[in-house]
């Protein structure tokens, strides 16, 4: 009986990107990426009719598990974190080409039985020789499993009709030195058409609306320069701490866990000139461009600011500081809070600083993107009038209020006198639109499945935000412990500082 997705409306003539036969192989079931994003992303992808009969999910990890264990792990994550709901149908299905592959990461022996599993569900499946390997490992396992994919053959495939693909989880390195050296071992394996770098902001709807909003509207493009822009402020707060992350966190940090990739994307994303086409190799040299005419300004004291976050309350609890968190030490100089200024050296928007911040255990979780306006060049009103006029705006709500504000002047009624004060008009995608925005993993699993590379950093953009970001973290290397800021706050006083020394104030998001 052919199969009839249920969420699908049968008189939607849009034809589905549905993935053609393949396994998905996953390196690292037992983190949290695996079961709070990729099994759910999957599952829904499932119900969403978007996975073909023949798809299988292979985990592998050094566990003594059967694949009765790890299907029970796949079905315990889908049902606490998948976005749809659950279907017993969705899941018989799903569950049929589940297997579980107990493991070492560094030993060879462990992928031959891969390779074994690989096969049998290639005939009983009909995965036809599609492999499609994620790797949610820490990042000093690397090389050996990328050796170990390359000598068991299994990186290649021996029929032009199949593929081969690897996904990588940040993070790419931690300066450019070694994202250079993990590129060039990634290269060495699978060709670059066949490596996807996941950077999940990518995937967001509300992303990808940054670019709709600027090349598919004539009304906002004039005005995207610096003759009408005075600045942008480019914010990822999260109330939430770095709970049971320790073991990644401590030596990483806010700047390189988030601004490296997330807010450098949405800079490059703002920032952009409009691409010939979508198509993957058009976006990414649009992008490109911009992240190559970054500058970092001389003075990287006045222009940055870091923090750690101390223990304080945050909606109403009390919560632990950053050095009292488990697993980090008392003298870790780690950064949970990290803004800068930036410029972009290039005619559209010379003398338009862009400020990026991005904390942990901050007032609330927002994440925008905020295009704000010059004064207007003339104010035929008393200056009383216009006291609470403050610049017109633009913002992208990326999370969690999906939408786009717009913010401008408006009388206020019945006032005897004229009054000019801040008004915003508000597009919400819940009102707008009925269906529910599909998770980020959702759109680049798929993706990944079917080959569709433009919502994935190239190797270039990985090393450029590097070349960004490397002299500011060199220089904060020199600087000792970072500012000290309380938890459910706005970050630490020096990044105050650091945009009013500039005239500005950041938004309150
Ligand atoms: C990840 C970071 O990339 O993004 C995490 O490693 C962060 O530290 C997360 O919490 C936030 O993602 P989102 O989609 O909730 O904004």
């Amino acid at each position: 009986m052919e199969y009839q997705n249920p969420l699908r409306d049968p008189e939607d003539q849009r034809l589905p990107r549905i993935a053609g036969p393949c396994a998905l192989i996953l390196f690292g079931v037992t983190g949290d990426l695996s079961r709070k994003k990729v099994m759910p992303a999957i599952y829904d992808l499932a119900n969403r009719g978007l996975l073909p009969p023949g798809f299988a999910l292979v985990g592998f990890a050094r566990r003594d598990w059967d694949t009765q264990d790890f299907a029970q792990v796949v079905h315990d994550a889908v049902k606490e974190h998948a976005r749809t709901p659950f279907r017993e149908e969705t899941w018989r299905q799903l569950a049929a080409g589940i297997r579980f592959v107990d493991g070492d990461l560094t030993d060879p022996t462990s992928y031959e039985r891969i390779s074994e599993v690989l096969s049998e569900l290639d005939n009983k499946m009909g995965t036809r020789g599609n492999h499609a390997f994620y790797l949610s490992i820490p990042p000093g396992l690397f090389p050996a499993v990328l050796k170990n994919l390359e000598s068991t053959g299994l990186a290649n495939s021996a029929s032009p009709t199949s593929w081969r693909r690897v996904v990588i989880e940040k993070p790419f390195g931690h300066n450019l030195e070694s994202a250079q050296e993990l590129n060039k071992l990634v290269d060495s394996v699978f060709p670059s058409g066949s490596v996807f770098r996941i950077d999940h902001y990518l995937g967001k709807e509300t992303v990808q609306n940054i670019l709709a909003v600027r090349f598919a509207n004539a009304m906002f493009e004039p005005l995207w320069n610096s003759n009408y822009v005075d600045n942008v402020q480019i914010t990822m707060a999260e109330d939430i701490g770095i709970g049971g992350r320790a073991g990644y966190y401590d030596g990483i940090g806010a700047a390189r866990d988030v601004i490296q990739n997330h807010l450098l994307q949405l800079l490059a994303l703002t920032a952009m000139e409009e691409p010939l086409s979508f198509s993957a190799d058009d976006v990414r040299t649009e992008k490109e461009k911009v992240l190559r005419a970054v500058s970092v300004p001389k003075d990287i004291g006045a222009h940055t600011s870091r923090g750690q976050y101390q223990s304080g309350w945050q909606g109403g609890i009390p919560v632990i500081g950053f050095l009292e968190e488990n697993g980090i030490p008392a003298d870790s100089t780690t950064d949970t809070f990290a803004a800068m200024r930036l410029n972009v050296e290039n005619r559209r928007w010379a003398g338009v600083p862009f400020y990026l911040r991005t904390g942990k255990r901050l007032g609330r979780r927002v994440t925008e993107v905020a295009i704000v306006f010059k004064r207007a060049p003339h104010l035929p009103f008393s200056s009383s009038a216009v006291e609470e006029l403050s610049n017109n705006a633009l913002v992208f709500r990326i999370q969690p209020d999906e939408g786009v504000t717009v913010r401008f002047g408006s009388k206020v009624p019945d006032t005897s006198s004229i009054q000019v004060r801040d008004v915003t008009m508000d597009f919400q995608y819940g009102d707008s639109f009925v269906d529910t925005s599909p998770e980020a993993y959702e759109r680049l699993i798929l993706d990944v499945l079917l080959g569709d590379p433009p919502l994935f950093p190239r190797h270039e953009e990985v090393e450029l935000s590097w070349r960004i970001l490397d002299p500011i973290l060199d220089y904060w290397a020199t600087q000792g412990a970072p500012d000290q800021y309380a938890s459910g706050g706005w970050g630490p006083a020096s990044s105050h500082e650091m945009i009013a020394r500039d005239g500005r104030t950041w938004r309150r998001p």
